[in-house]
């Protein structure tokens, strides 16, 4: 089977890690990849928002499968041009990928369907916005404000006083930080509680559960500092029992792609739930129509069974016939950046250590942001260059792992959390019994 793998990131790295490992790939393709994926796939210089171009070249090769790693291909209807060319395609539909790329539908979405999340209002103008706003009271702060489209995840602000709120309205709505995505604004209740992402594969009607993941989204220590696209992460989580993992799924996944399939919008794909556990149950934060990165470093190296068929399922159809088997080994994985991300870095620094850390026990080294020099050494190319992540029996040892071989890889400006899984260890030691793992996921663990 020829397939393609569309993005070049951390998480489309360990795509195609894993998909390199099924015998029913005998050819693999990248667009646009990166210095990691070269070495496992063909790499083609096509951009993963140039989805026409991508379907010119997933015709001319005859491509089996197409796998779509980010968001910005599926908005740009990536899975309908590939349809329409009857290419088999693992991605949401554009009008699906509305869950992710629209807060605003998906907000009304979820109210519509009852699926839990935090009460909100959706605002059209500055002044509407500025009127809801007027009707909390001082208890009802800290607020959250939501830019509607997608706003490479810096369109969500917290806002603890009704002047801030006011001020990042005005920001968001009349001075457009965020461009069009300021058209329209969600301003919702503040959740307290532990955030878990939650994955499952539909094939628009059956709901296949993943395994659980918690990612670190703030660049800082101790969850310090301005918000990223993720600093690292574990799996499982170490906070959801069996009881949680099944509502979850039985009152966020099942009623969402149930819904979607009512609303002409048929879900085909990786739906990405981030959930708040709150005293009052599970409720949604957001959707996304993708695997998450770097939850897709912890995940995928989880998955014992093959990867193309489980993908093939949902796009044939038949994921009620499918099982997979998962690993019990914990997984971390460390994220090493440009120091200054997410705001100003510098790249193209020569990467040292690469392959002594590949080379340690239960260590694979994704790389995000890298490129291969003319000369030969990998250089950096971005904020997030590496994910390091290691499986092993306890998330102790992990941890130890991942942070061993992270020690081991050198590049000036490097930056990484130094608490990434300090939690799911110190959990780990307070029951024996461990986490509840697997849960509910499908599949057995082995
Ligand atoms: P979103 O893009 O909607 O997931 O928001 C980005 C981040 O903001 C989430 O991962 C949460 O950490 C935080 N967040 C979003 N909505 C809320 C909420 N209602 N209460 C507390 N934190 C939130
Ligand atoms: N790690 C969060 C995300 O992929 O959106």
């Amino acid at each position: 089977m020829k397939v393609l793998v569309v993005g070049g990131g951390g998480r489309e790295h360990a795509l195609a890690w894993k998909l390199r490992q099924s015998p029913l790939v005998s050819e693999l393709y990248a667009a646009p990849g990166n210095a990691g994926i070269a070495a496992l796939a063909d790499c083609v210089p096509i951009d993963s928002s140039s989805t026409v171009e991508l379907g010119d070249f997933a015709e001319k090769v005859r491509m089996d499968l197409t796998v779509v790693g980010p968001e910005i291909p599926l908005t740009l209807g990536i899975a309908d041009e590939f349809e329409k060319r009857g290419l088999k395609v693992f991605a949401a539909s554009q009008a699906a990928s509305e869950i992710e790329s629209s807060k605003v539908f998906a907000k009304e979405f979820m109210a519509r369907h009852e699926i839990p999340t935090a009460p909100f209002t959706s605002c059209a103008s500055h002044e509407e916005a500025l009127a809801t706003l007027k009707k909390r009271k001082k208890t009802d702060y800290p607020v959250v404000l939501k830019a509607d489209g997608l706003a490479a995840g810096k369109g969500v602000v917290i806002a603890d006083s009704a002047a801030d709120a006011e001020g990042a309205v005005a920001d968001i709505m009349k001075r457009r930080k965020f461009g069009t995505a300021g058209d329209r604004l969600i301003v919702e209740d503040f959740l307290r509680g532990r955030e878990v992402s939650f994955f499952a594969l539909s094939d628009g009607e059956f709901v296949f559960p993943l395994v659980t993941c918690q990612d670190y989204k703030r660049i800082g220590d101790a969850n310090r500092g301005p918000n990223t696209g993720g600093m690292g992460a574990f799996s499982p989580s170490v906070h959801v029992s069996q009881e949680i993992f099944e509502q979850v799924v039985e009152e966020v996944f099942v009623p969402a792609i149930r819904g979607m399939d009512r609303e002409g919008r048929t879900y085909r794909g990786v739906l990405y739930a981030g959930i708040m556990l709150t005293e009052q149950g599970p409720k949604v934060l957001e959707f996304n129509a993708r695997f998450g990165d770097p939850e897709a470093q912890v995940l995928l190296p989880r998955l014992k069974s093959d990867l193309a068929e489980l993908l093939l399922a949902s796009v044939e159809k038949r994921l009620d016939k499918i099982d997979v088997l998962w690993h019990r080994d914990r997984a971390v994985c460390v994220v090493m950046a440009s120091e200054g991300y997410p705001e100003s870095y510098q790249t193209d620094r020569p990467i040292d250590g690469l392959d002594k850390a590949g080379a340690m026990p239960g260590v694979t080294v994704f790389h995000a942001g890298t490129k291969r020099s003319e000369n030969g050494p990998i250089l950096s190319s971005g904020g997030r260059v590496l994910g390091v992540t290691a499986l092993a029996a306890s998330f102790d040892q992990a941890r130890s792992a991942a942070y061993k071989a992270v020690e081991s890889i050198h590049f000036s400006n490097r930056y990484f959390r130094k608490d990434i899984a300090q939690e799911a260890v110190a959990f780990e030691h307070r029951s024996h019994a461990g986490s509840a793992s697997a849960a509910s996921a499908r599949g057995a663990e082995s």
